[in-house]
């Protein structure tokens, strides 16, 4: 169908229709072929039946089988036949399960997101997913939220980077994009989730904006509104973010749809006194689509008879709707047949599952090693804690992946060393839990090793959607649990799982290695195995920095000078300073960090002039050697800082990175380039520019590295 048929069937559909078609419901209701009446935490449906099968998609259905019955079912009882468009969140992996976001964008590899995105659109398509509800961009933080495992951490750069490589993926395996949640709703204050959000402009446009407008450079089908209040508006009614913005000044002109039940939390929020109003408000806004309540449907038709919402508005945005339709030939191919035996093919299939496995490598991250690891294959070895044999390592959203088909550290280590390990689970992995009775046992089996292995941390359900947590230190009974392996006198390897960063401070002191390995996945055990192994490399850096304690958060690396900064990281000795009076200022892992199994060391770094002309550039050469004895990966990273500005700048900032394999005794230098656009910022004047004046350079393996260069821009 052509635009101008789009034209045609909009003059064709009533008033009511066109609410209907701007309307996600659950497929359930369709399922259940009844009037839908939901309350909740938000009070959100009264439909008829008509409406039900009037909507204009549905979300979070199930698989292809599902998916063929809904279409079906909906076209035979629906009066215009408008199919369906359907749409579920697909957020790392749809069966075949990746690491989390968070621990993926700690591969620091662009292409891995984009070629796990692929996979996991190839699966969820021939499933019957028309749109993904993925890639969550905002920027986090605080590790308390539990929504950082979704996302790609605390700098703008990585989350605009992977974002726009997540939204090429989907595209390439047939998924369309809804890009989330837009905004600011990773400052939540406190971190606890939904919450308030306060930022000015310039925090907001210069932070918090950034990876949107990148990811909009690969034209995503949609766009999601987020839950919170920004400086005291909800989100759904804020003019300025999603009119001004998003569609004048970004000429974003595809759909916007609210999250789940959003448009009619304003009511709560304490903002908009009765549904009609949530609905008028929302529509002037821009807000195209409704997620899961029915303000539109049960509204929008009396607000435009009383000449409170233009017809032209409501037009415009069941127009988006019936576009993204057609582009997704929906009305060449309404019922969207998929082939149940196709999909049962694709879905986990041998090359979906080395990618599972490659991608899991490549995000864990050593923190810490004595030289116990890797593993000798002859040494015996306990695996012990809470999560040594847990299957479901998934981690949040794991969308039809199944704990029964993960393999977990004791099966991936089994296999590996084909033989049995000895186990213990050592406690409970309940985060409140203070039952140490089985403790014992485990330091017993302990006892009979030479290496032990403690797989702890957080469960899949300890992070994720309505999952922070207030503190974020492993829980006591596991730190216990630790001391007392420990106390049997063998080096203990900590293999930590969570979906956050974990406060690591007593563990740091406890163990002889720590392996981070977030939430792995389907592989996770393999690539844990393989790790511990030495059979790969470790070459992940964090995407975000890990706190000494939970006072310090947010914590993050690319903050602003005080005017009182300490000069050295230090508890006393600089009084008057900014800083705690019981906590060093530093995190305890930066952003950046991670350690090899080989050791790379940083030669003279040159930068190739001491001035920049306006167009210009300055090449900055990072000479890199692998000094170890194995082969392995380092991400050479390229920070500057602004000295002086008409807004003050943060004191320092990832511009670029390159990831570079070394053979044992290679050398390599790495340049990078730095223009005139790298150094642009919405200054005071809220233009986004250069301002000439001075910058510093600094290159190395994170982001502590030191200046290694200064130039300034004319
Ligand atoms: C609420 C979540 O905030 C959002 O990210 C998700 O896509 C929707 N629910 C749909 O499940």
């Amino acid at each position: 169908m052509k635009s101008v048929q789009i034209e045609d069937l909009l003059k064709k559909l009533s008033l009511q229709d066109k609410a209907r078609q701007i309307t996600q419901i659950n497929a359930d209701f369709i399922k259940a072929d009844v009037k839908a009446e939901a309350t909740g935490v938000s009070d959100g449906f009264y439909l008829t039946k008509d409406d039900v099968f009037g909507c204009g998609s549905v979300l979070n259905f199930g698989d292809a089988r599902d998916a063929e019955y809904i279409r079906k079912k909906y076209l035979e009882v629906s009066e215009n036949k408008v199919p369906l468009v359907m749409m579920q969140d697909v957020i790392h992996g749809y069966r075949t399960i990746f690491p989390v976001p968070l621990a993926l964008a700690c591969s620091f590899d662009a292409d891995l997101v984009e070629e796990c995105c692929k996979m996991s659109a190839v699966e969820a398509s021939l499933n019957g997913v028309d749109v993904t509800f993925s890639p969550m961009i905002n920027l986090s933080r605080d590790a308390r939220w539990g929504r950082v495992m979704e996302g790609y951490g605390e700098d703008p750069y990585l989350n605009g980077l992977f974002g726009r490589a997540a939204v090429r993926g989907y595209r390439a395996g047939g998924l369309a994009s809804c890009v989330k949640h837009y905004a600011a709703y990773g400052a939540a204050e406190a971190g606890k989730d939904y919450n308030t959000t306060d930022l000015s402009e310039h925090n907001l446009r210069e932070y918090y904006l950034r990876a949107f407008e990148e990811c909009l450079k690969e034209n995503p089908e949609l766009i999601m509104t987020s839950f919170n209040l920004l400086n005291g508006v909800p989100v759904n009614a804020d003019s300025h973010l999603l009119v001004d913005i998003l569609r004048k000044e970004w000429n974003y002109n595809g759909v916007v749809i609210s999250d789940y039940a959003a448009v009619v939390e304003m009511i709560k929020h304490g903002y908009a006194e009765n549904k009609k109003e949530c609905a008028r408000v929302a529509a002037l806004n821009a807000v195209d689509m409704e997620m899961m309540s029915s303000a539109y449907i049960e509204f929008l038709p009396e607000l435009v008879e009383e000449g409170a919402v233009p017809a032209s508005v409501v037009d415009e945005m069941a127009k988006r709707v019936l576009e993204l339709k057609q582009k997704l030939n929906l009305f060449e191919n309404p019922d969207n047949a998929t082939s149940v035996q196709k999909a049962e093919e694709a879905c986990l299939c041998p090359e979906h599952r080395e990618i599972a496995l490659r991608s899991a490598e490549k995000s864990f991250v050593l923190l810490e090693n004595s030289g116990v690891l890797p593993l000798k294959e002859w040494q015996k070895i306990a695996l012990v804690g809470p999560l040594a044999a847990e299957k479901n390592i998934l981690g949040a959203w794991a969308c039809a992946g199944r704990a029964d088909e993960c393999v977990s550290v004791k099966e991936g280590v089994e296999k590996l060393l084909g033989a049995k390990v000895l186990y213990s689970k050592g406690c409970s992995v309940d985060l409140l839990s203070d039952d140490e009775s089985i403790i014992a046992d485990a330091v017993k089996t302990a006892k009979k090793a030479e290496v032990v292995v403690a797989c702890v941390g957080e469960h899949s359900y300890h992070s994720g959607e309505s999952a922070s947590r207030a503190d974020i230190c492993l829980p006591k009974v596991q730190v216990k649990l630790l001391k007392e392996l420990k106390k049997a006198g063998k080096p203990v390897v900590a293999v930590i799982f969570g979906g956050r960063p974990q406060v690591l401070t007593e563990v740091k002191e406890i163990a002889a290695a720590i392996l981070y390995v977030w939430q792995p996945g389907t592989e996770g055990g393999s690539a844990i195995a393989e790790t511990l192994y030495g059979k790969v490399c470790p070459e992940g850096k964090l995407a975000m920095s890990f706190p000494r304690s939970v006072g310090q958060c947010p914590v993050y690396y690319n903050h602003f000078s005080s005017g009182r900064p300490k000069s050295k990281d230090e508890l006393h000795g600089q009084a008057y300073t900014c800083g705690y009076i019981d906590e060093l200022n530093s995190p305890l892992y930066p952003f950046g960090y991670g350690l090899s199994y080989t050791r790379f060391e940083y030669g003279d770094i040159k930068l190739s002039s001491a001035v920049m002309e306006r167009g210009g550039k300055i090449c900055v050469s990072v000479p890199l050697k692998n000094c170890g004895s194995r082969a392995g990966g380092e991400v050479v990273q390229l920070y500057i800082r602004d000295k002086f500005a008409s807004c003050a700048r943060p004191v320092r900032e990832l511009k670029a990175f390159r990831k570079v394999t070394l053979a044992a005794g290679e050398q390599k230098t790495v340049v990078f380039e730095i223009t005139e656009d790298d150094l642009k910022f919405y200054g005071a004047n809220g233009k986004f520019a250069a301002e000439a004046g001075e910058f510093e350079v600094m290159a190395g393996g994170d982001s502590r590295c030191a200046v290694a260069g200064v130039f300034r821009l004319l």
